[in-house]
């Protein structure tokens, strides 16, 4: 099984992931760390804590960042996710706490003790993987991979005209991490926006998932208003899910190689600005940029199977 640490803000989208990262057979679920998002801090890692015990499952749980590394936080923002970030879902009292360790030291200790193993995959804003770097650089060669549900290439973007939140919410940790010069993919909505959870899905998924299922599919019902008035679909986008499908099949997703940086200010602020490997007039500045990887497309169908399978 493929080795993880899941940096999460829970979130409805974030929940269905957390389940999938519990439930599937070839990933190993190592320890989640939370970050602000859709959610504060506490409420972050109190979900991530609640999914797991409701999975059965016990799994280290780091706390994270609070706030963005230089913007001024904006409250999160309550019609997309609900206050308690899981559709306002009444949810059972949750009896582990989070670890010790913070979730930049959590990875550090993680990565150093299993060098070339670990796949990093980040679902929130970035302040995690970006304190982490800080933290100890040597990180950048020891990862096995990182992938990253964030951004957008030709898509647009989903706060801004051109900002996906993930990246929005903290645009100086995206552009250290996405910059960072590790191998990296970019799962943003080029590919998550191609993916429809509709509510047959969703009840087949519940069915499968205990009392699990009961909080999948109450948020759920909750976050697919928020796509019926903003996108006019009937079901959600399952962004986060998307990483982890990424991460199992590949064969799911168009790629491209390339050079990726962040805007951070202006009213470019959170854009992803892309330009493929090899490409003409690339320029001295862009040409040291590191490459990545970015998912421009998605077999929609196909993923959105592969979560309901799974699950
Ligand atoms: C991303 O933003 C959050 O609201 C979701 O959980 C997802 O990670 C989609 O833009
Ligand atoms: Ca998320």
């Amino acid at each position: 099984a493929t080795p993880i640490i899941f940096d999460t803000d829970p979130g409805v989208d974030d929940a269905q992931a957390i389940a999938i990262a519990l439930a599937h057979p070839d990933i190993e679920l190592l320890g989640m760390t939370t970050t602000y998002g859709n959610v504060e801090i506490a409420t972050a890692t109190h979900n991530a804590l609640l999914l797991a015990e409701l999975a059965g499952q016990d799994i280290p749980v780091a706390q994270g960042a609070a706030m963005p590394l230089v913007k001024t936080k904006h409250p999160a923002p309550a019609h997309i996710h609900g206050d308690n970030g899981l559709g306002n879902f009444e949810l059972p009292d949750v009896r582990g706490q989070a670890i010790e360790q913070n979730a930049a030291q959590f990875i550090v200790d993680q990565v150093n003790a299993r060098p070339g193993e670990i796949t990093l995959v980040a679902v929130g804003p970035l302040g995690n993987l970006a304190a982490a770097l800080q933290l100890d650089p040597s990180i950048v060669g020891k990862v096995k991979q990182v992938v990253i549900m964030g951004g957008s290439v030709k898509e647009g973007g989903n706060v801004t005209p051109v900002a996906e939140a993930n990246i929005f919410n903290d645009p100086h940790a995206a552009s250290r991490t996405l910059t960072a010069g590790w191998p990296l993919t970019m799962v943003g909505l080029d590919a998550t926006h191609r993916c429809v959870l509709g509510p047959a899905d969703m009840e087949k998924i519940a069915a499968g998932q205990g009392r699990l299922g009961e909080v999948l599919a109450g948020s759920y019902h909750f976050y697919r208003k928020f796509y019926q008035s903003a996108l006019g679909i009937d079901g959600c986008c399952p962004h986060d899910s998307c990483a982890l499908a990424w991460l199992m099949r590949p064969d799911l997703f168009t790629t491209a190689r390339g050079h990726l940086s962040v805007a951070t200010d202006g009213l470019a602020e959170g854009q992803t600005l892309f330009a493929p490997e090899g490409r003409p007039f690339l320029g001295e500045r862009w040409s040291r940029t590191p490459l990545v990887e970015v998912c421009l497309n998605a077999d929609g169908q196909g993923v959105v199977d592969w979560i309901v399978d799974t699950l």
